[in-house]
């Protein structure tokens, strides 16, 4: 017993040892959480898993049902154990809207029959399942992209949730950051001040003790750059633009030019190669090995635990071409496991025009549709005729349609009666009519699954992101009446952020 003892112990300081100087992707006690399952793996590319003796739950052939959207903390705590999963001081505070509330997947499967009782059928977890920071309760700053948050619930946890909500015909949507990770690395004489955009890129230092596992900085010059650049739009969305970037780079995965504010004065070029809002790190997406491990990673995701969709996180500053070729491969590797209509929106905040270089195969401003039955009657063959019409083939869709419609919510606001400037760029009048003939002539709607027009925008009256109603004089009211308009006029998919349905 003594024996064995001092040899685990000796075993165990060896292993620590090892992790220090190269990083074991599979690690014993990170099992319960760890979607990569290969043992052996030591390349990101060789991590796997998949949901053993189980069936995988077909896609939907109509995504038009009514969603509903929860931050997992902030909902309900099935299992108070996790609430301190990391044992720090600044993790969980109830008595906080800064830290975690507990909310966990148990404690989403203790309301399904709430959830399922309103008719809602569609559940959009806001935020990624993702490892964060201890006291990051939103889960938009990943850490790791196959290691599961503690406090949200283990590998088992989630197929319990998962399959419960199959079970009652729900399907269940992911948040993903796609290139956007956690706050780890800062710019070389920067710590302490915003650094602007800077086309040789900066030198990066690491903030603290902890490193990504799978994705490394680097601080050498590429005087040819070996990776050709991403294309960039104008803010207009109505062409090529060109940029201040040289031939040379970084040779890093992470983009190191520097970083912008949340929303502020930069162009729609610039958000796609800074940090993000100061405290999200970017990975460079446009690097094909990167990319590659992006793929793989959100793959691996649908594999382990028979997910139906993703909303893409601040879709717009994903690289447009990158993202159409992530798509691809997440309805590849969904129709891996049997699912053949896997939905796919995005975050779309800025304007109309911009927005709809995203959607399906992509409009610029000059490939509008003006003939509605045209528009109506297209399929996902682009025919020769056509060509000059779309930015990309059927195959690279980007996205399905705008996960929250910004567009309606900014007409909705006028309409509503706020002060301030409600419009961007392209949006289509607020006239309700008016904009959906709009968006029609703009976006494209064909479901490339299917070939067929299928309208899947996710239009509500509130979100996560923006204020809640009822704070407002005469809000309820108000409210109530955006959802009429956002559920029952819009040709879409409503979605209602948790609350509302009691007037919060
Ligand atoms: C597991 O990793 C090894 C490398 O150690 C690789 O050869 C093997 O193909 C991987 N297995 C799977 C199922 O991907
Ligand atoms: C807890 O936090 C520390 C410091 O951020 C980190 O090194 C460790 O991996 C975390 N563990 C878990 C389980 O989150
Ligand atoms: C940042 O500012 C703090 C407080 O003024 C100071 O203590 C610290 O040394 C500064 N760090 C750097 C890297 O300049
Ligand atoms: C975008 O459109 C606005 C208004 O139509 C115009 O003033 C501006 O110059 C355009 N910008 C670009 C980059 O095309
Ligand atoms: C926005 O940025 C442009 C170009 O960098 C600059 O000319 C302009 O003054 C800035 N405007 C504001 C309000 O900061
Ligand atoms: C619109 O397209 C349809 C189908 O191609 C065609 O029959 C109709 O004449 C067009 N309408 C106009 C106003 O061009
Ligand atoms: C729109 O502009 C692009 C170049 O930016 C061009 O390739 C395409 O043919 C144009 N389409 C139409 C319908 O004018
Ligand atoms: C287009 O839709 C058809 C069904 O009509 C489907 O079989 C085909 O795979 C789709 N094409 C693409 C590129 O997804
Ligand atoms: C609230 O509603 C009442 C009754 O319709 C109306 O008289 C009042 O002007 C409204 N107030 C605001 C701020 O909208």
């Amino acid at each position: 017993m003594e024996l064995i003892t001092s040899i685990t112990r000796y075993l165990s300081i060896v292993a620590i040892l090892i992790r220090i100087v190269q990083s074991l992707p599979y690690l014993p006690e990170e099992a319960d959480w760890n979607l990569n399952q290969n043992q052996t793996a030591t390349h990101p590319l060789d991590y796997s898993g998949q949901w053993d003796d189980h069936i995988y739950n077909p896609s939907p052939e109509n995504w038009r049902f009514p969603f509903y959207t929860i931050f997992l903390d902030r909902f309900v705590n099935g299992d108070p154990s996790n609430d301190n999963a990391n044992g720090t001081q600044w993790e969980h505070i109830l008595t906080s809207n800064e830290f975690r509330n507990g909310g966990d997947v148990l404690g989403l499967i203790d309301t399904f029959d709430y959830i399922q009782g309103m008719g809602i059928k569609g559940i959009y977890l806001a935020g990624t399942p993702y490892i964060n920071f201890p006291w990051a309760a939103d889960g938009y700053s990943p850490l790791d992209l196959t290691l599961l948050d503690h406090h949200f619930g283990t590998i088992e946890d989630w197929r319990t949730m998962i399959s419960e909500a199959h079970r009652r015909g729900l399907y269940v949507l992911l948040d993903n950051t796609f290139a956007t990770m956690g706050d780890l690395i800062g710019f070389q004489g920067f710590l302490n001040k915003s650094a602007p955009i800077n086309p040789n890129e900066y030198d990066y230092v690491w903030k603290y003790e902890r490193r990504y596992w799978d994705f490394q900085p680097g601080n050498e010059v590429e005087s040819e750059c070996p990776w050709e650049h991403p294309r960039f739009w104008d803010d207009n969305g109505s062409g090529l633009t060109t940029t201040t970037l040289g031939s040379s780079c970084r040779n890093s995965e992470f983009d190191q030019y520097g970083e912008v504010a949340a929303f502020g004065n930069y162009t729609e070029w610039e958000g796609q190669i800074s940090k993000f809002a100061f405290v999200q790190d970017r990975l460079r997406g446009w690097r094909p090995d990167v990319l590659a491990k992006i793929k793989h990673f959100s793959c691996l995701t649908i594999t382990m635990l028979d997910i139906d969709g993703y909303r893409v996180d601040k879709a717009l500053q994903v690289t447009l071409d990158y993202l159409g070729e992530w798509s691809e491969h997440m309805r590849y590797c969904a129709k891996q496991v049997g699912k053949d209509n896997f939905y796919i929106p995005g975050e779309i905040v800025g304007g109309n025009s911009f927005g709809s270089l995203y959607i399906g195969r992509g409009h610029q401003t000059n490939q509008t549709i003006s003939n509605m039955t045209e528009a109506f009657m297209m399929t996902n063959k682009t025919h020769k005729s056509d060509e000059d019409l779309f930015l990309r083939p059927a195959e690279r869709a980007a996205l399905d349609g705008a996960a929250f419609h910004y567009t309606l919510y900014r007409g909705l606001s006028r309409f509503l009666g706020l002060d301030g400037i409600y419009t961007a760029e392209g949006d289509p009048p607020v006239n309700f009519v008016e904009t959906w003939n709009g968006l029609v002539e703009t976006n494209d709607m064909v479901n490339t699954n299917t070939g067929k027009f299928d309208p899947r925008h996710l239009f509500g009256v509130t979100n996560q992101d923006v204020f809640r109603w009822p704070g407002i004089k005469n809000g309820t009211q108000k409210q109530n009446l955006g959802l009429y308009i956002a559920s029952l006029l819009m040709p879409g998919i409503p979605i209602v952020s948790w609350g509302e349905e009691q007037d919060f």
